[in-house]
């Protein structure tokens, strides 16, 4: 609520974060969490439509969804957490009767999904800080972790078991390590996790911090998860993007009951 409250001051939408790249500084753990939000908020807020034209037509991410779907049980609750456009994750699962809740940290994010999806309900919200009404049949994750930092994503983790109900569908795209090309020294003690790895992500060079295959695996079963499928599949975004291809890891992982 709070933060909702600060990000529609006018004077925030002023500020300027330009000069540090937004991954890299939001993956710091120490990074204040407020700012992180605010920061987050503004670099997709000024991105708006011009993310949804550059990767809505990802034909993996739309064979993705199609496939997830046949998973669903008929009329699921599916919270699709960081929906951006709502275009395409939200609009597909919910023109096949779903009951769609879409969270947001961008307030522009959110309004351009309650246009492109009457038939469904959005906020802003923080996912880190929300607490869904009611627990879900199906939780989606889609290409919407990249600023968080690895303990966040563990916090996430915890999050994703609680929101869901027993045999519930988590549904996630991010990229695993390994296909990041990250050198030996970009990993943790563990080498569940590499940090540091450039990126560029429409027209911002950043520093990715993801974890690896075995990371996602080790923390979805350590959170009550099983995994059920996992696919990569290399995304080229067309050239006006200013981004570089993106190894998209899908995940697809059954809460235990
Ligand atoms: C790369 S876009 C992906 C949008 C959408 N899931 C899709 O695949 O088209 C990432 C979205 O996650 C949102 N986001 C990032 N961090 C968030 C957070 N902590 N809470 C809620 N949304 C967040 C961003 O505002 C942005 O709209």
């Amino acid at each position: 609520m709070l933060k909702t409250a600060k990000l529609s001051k006018p004077h925030f939408a002023t500020l300027c974060f330009e000069s540090v790249p937004i991954m890299q500084a939001m993956n710091a753990e120490s990074t204040q969490h407020d700012e992180y939000a605010l920061r987050t908020a503004q670099f997709f807020d000024s991105m708006g439509s011009d993310y949804e034209n550059a990767f809505a037509h990802d034909a993996c991410l739309n064979n993705f969804i199609k496939k997830v779907l046949t998973m669903f049980p008929p009329a699921s609750s599916v919270l699709d957490v960081g929906c951006g456009t709502g275009t395409p994750v939200s609009k597909t699962v919910a023109a096949q009767g779903h009951k769609v809740t879409g969270i947001d940290i961008a307030p522009k994010m959110v309004e351009l999904s309650r246009k492109a999806v009457p038939n469904a309900t959005f906020e802003v919200a923080d996912m880190l800080e929300y607490v869904p009404k009611q627990k879900m049949d199906v939780v989606l994750n889609i290409l919407s972790l990249f600023v968080l930092s690895r303990k966040e994503m563990e916090t996430m983790s915890k999050k994703w078991a609680e929101w869901l109900l027993p045999n519930g569908l988590l549904c996630i795209c991010m990229f695993a390590a390994e296909d990041c090309n990250p050198t030996k020294d970009m990993y943790d003690e563990d080498g569940l996790c590499a940090r540091g790895m450039p990126h560029m992500f429409m027209g911002q060079q950043d520093l990715l911090t993801m974890l690896t295959r075995q990371g996602w695996e080790k923390m979805l079963e350590d959170a009550g998860f099983k995994i059920v499928d996992t696919e990569v599949d290399l995304f080229e975004p067309p050239a006006g993007a200013k981004s570089d291809p993106e190894p998209h890891y899908f995940i697809i992982a059954r809460r235990l009951s």
